[in-house]
């Protein structure tokens, strides 16, 4: 049968993963997978703020010119991973008074975003800027800046490059819940004051052990309704190690239900999972004893949660 990227693209939608430099350097079987399968791609590392201005004013763009060589040589459009976020990002940043740091996020952005402006579609802007009971996380950035950096993060990425979607993204905001409302509300001030912010990006870092959010669907409605587009950008669900033949299967309802949910609310124009084999995987690294999260196998065999996608596709 057709991949899912003839599906998808035959319906105007981006189904995506995460791709990592180092297999897709090395490993033919990880290549044939990616571009058989995924119209649009995500650098797991490559385009965070330690890959790309390891030092100040040094860049290096090494990791994200390899993949943006590879998306445009396979037909595949580019999500931008990430611009300001609390995680890999180098201790020069984080060491900077305010007016510095607040220069070293323009002339980040300036930088990273200007090299690809025109040739990647949508960025996360800001990455994780919430605490899980919806206040804003007390980052580094946070701590310095206060909550300022959010809408300057966003007007530095248009004029750099003003073609570009530009997006807010998140964990834990899958269902209706204090963190998700936080992030609706921001969004809606953030509009209010004309900030450009085009799109809300909701993680989807699932586990079959917590449950589903079924108001999945419900919330990015009312994401939707605000005028912005809503990305699934990171799906993976975990389950417990040893994987078996029930786990799987309830994992497949799981990715079955994000999928449904999303093509069912017509702003929701993107999927992207987090990796696709389960040979490259950041959960056992992550989450001590889970695993097994994403559609195919070590080896390369589609699992139930890639027939999933299939059939809804
Ligand atoms: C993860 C990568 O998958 C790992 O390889 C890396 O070591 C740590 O970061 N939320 C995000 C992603 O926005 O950037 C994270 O990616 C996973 C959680």
């Amino acid at each position: 049968s057709q991949p899912l990227r003839a599906h998808a693209t035959a319906r105007n939608f981006l189904i995506g993963t995460a791709v990592a430099t180092g297999p897709l350097s090395n490993e033919q079987a990880y290549r044939d997978t990616l571009n058989r399968e995924f119209n649009t791609v995500t650098a797991e590392n490559a385009m965070k703020w330690d890959a790309t201005e390891p030092n100040q004013g040094q860049f290096n763009f090494s990791g994200a010119d390899q993949i943006m060589a590879s998306a445009q040589a396979n037909g595949q459009t580019v999500h931008g991973h990430t611009l300001v976020w609390h995680n890999q990002t180098p201790g020069w940043v984080q060491n900077l008074d305010a007016n510095a740091m607040r220069t070293a996020i323009r002339n980040h952005i300036n930088t990273v975003v200007g090299r690809y402006a025109g040739r990647i579609a949508s960025w996360d802007v800001v990455n994780e800027v919430f605490d899980d009971n919806g206040g804003m996380r007390n980052s580094f950035w946070y701590q310095r800046l206060g909550e300022s950096y959010i809408a300057d993060a966003f007007r530095y990425a248009r004029a750099a490059d003003p073609n570009a979607k530009l997006c807010i993204n998140d964990y834990n905001v899958e269902g209706i819940n204090n963190k998700s409302t936080a992030m609706y509300n921001l969004v809606s001030r953030l509009r209010g004051q004309g900030v450009p912010i085009d799109c809300v990006g909701i993680q989807g870092h699932l586990s079959i052990q917590y449950g589903f959010p079924n108001d999945l669907r419900q919330n990015m409605e009312r994401f939707a309704a605000l005028g912005v587009d809503v990305k699934i950008t990171e799906l993976d669900v975990r389950m417990r190690m040893p994987a078996d033949s029930n786990k799987l299967a309830t994992q497949a309802t799981y990715y079955r239900n994000v999928i449904d949910a999303c093509l069912a609310v017509p702003r929701c124009n993107q999927l992207t999972v987090w990796g696709f084999t389960d040979k490259y995987s950041w959960v056992p690294d992550t989450f001590q004893g889970e695993g097994a999260a994403l559609p195919y196998t070590e080896n390369y065999a589609a699992k139930p949660a890639y027939q999933s996608l299939h059939d809804a596709l």
